[in-house]
């Protein structure tokens, strides 16, 4: 059975001694629902070594926010996956649309990284979503989008990922998608999945991104295909992160 998810992405943000002070109150206060729940919290790259050291033995997971499409060393400012594992992290985030618009990342770009993370054992938390201009949920560009973005990945590699589905608009925003659009659009992933990867899709865990708050989370979570939520502005706020690690427990887990 799948797990539920909640992940942290802290951007450009959160100072060493702030990373540190984060982990040790949502720790606090979330208390018995990191049991239930997989937190992965993407600090900026220069905490992840001090919070990989920090969070030996603990529940907490470390996740990266972006990687280079090669292993090359020629690549000057970029970072690649085997020194994010050596610095700790199990999972990379993949495909943010800031990634895409100040980096220019495109979905073939997408594609090859998510295949190096694979090879290097490094799990996908993959991000999809519509771009600005559409107002409305689109399946249809969303399902064509994960075939160009899975293209040439194995069952195992799909089993291993997580989704996000974050549309371009919601981010950074003062309310997140209707219930009715996230539902809709988590259903046409999930349908999607199945359709091409049978059992390894039952394993994928997906969650939505964009201007989360705690008090958004039951609404969002009512959607049956969703496995968690994530946040920036409020995933950098530890008692606003728990409330919303312990509401992803209270809907998700009991039925697990
Ligand atoms: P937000 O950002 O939670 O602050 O809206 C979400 C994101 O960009 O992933």
């Amino acid at each position: 059975m799948r797990r539920p998810l909640a992940l942290a992405n802290w951007k450009m943000a959160m100072t060493v001694a702030e990373s540190l002070a984060f982990v040790r109150d949502v720790q606090a206060t979330a208390g018995d629902a990191l049991d239930q729940v997989d937190v992965v919290i993407c600090p900026p790259y220069t905490a992840l070594w001090p919070l990989s050291q920090a969070l030996q033995g603990s529940r907490l997971q470390l996740g990266a926010q972006n990687m280079a499409p090669t292993n090359d060393p020629a690549r000057t400012g970029e970072i690649a996956a085997p020194l994010l594992v050596d610095a700790g992290c199990r999972r990379v985030m993949l495909g943010h649309w800031e990634v895409r618009r100040h980096q220019g990342d495109d979905d073939a770009t997408v594609n090859r990284k998510v295949r190096l993370a694979c090879k290097n054992s490094l799990a996908p938390i993959l991000f999809i979503g519509e771009e600005r201009a559409p107002a409305a949920s689109d399946p249809g560009a969303l399902t064509q989008r994960l075939e160009r973005l899975l293209a040439g990945c194995t069952p195992d590699d799909i089993a291993q990922m997580a989704f996000v589905y974050e549309p371009e608009a919601a981010i950074g925003v003062a309310t997140p998608v209707t219930a009715s659009r996230l539902a809709a659009s988590v259903a046409a992933i999930r349908a999607w999945l199945r359709a091409g990867w049978d059992a390894a899709a039952e394993a994928t865990q997906i969650i939505y991104g964009g201007s989360v708050a705690p008090e958004h989370a039951a609404d969002l979570l009512a959607a049956s295909d969703l496995d968690g939520l994530g946040a920036t502005r409020r995933g950098r706020d530890p008692v606003a992160f728990a409330e919303i690690i312990r509401r992803i427990a209270e809907a998700k887990a009991p039925r697990r």
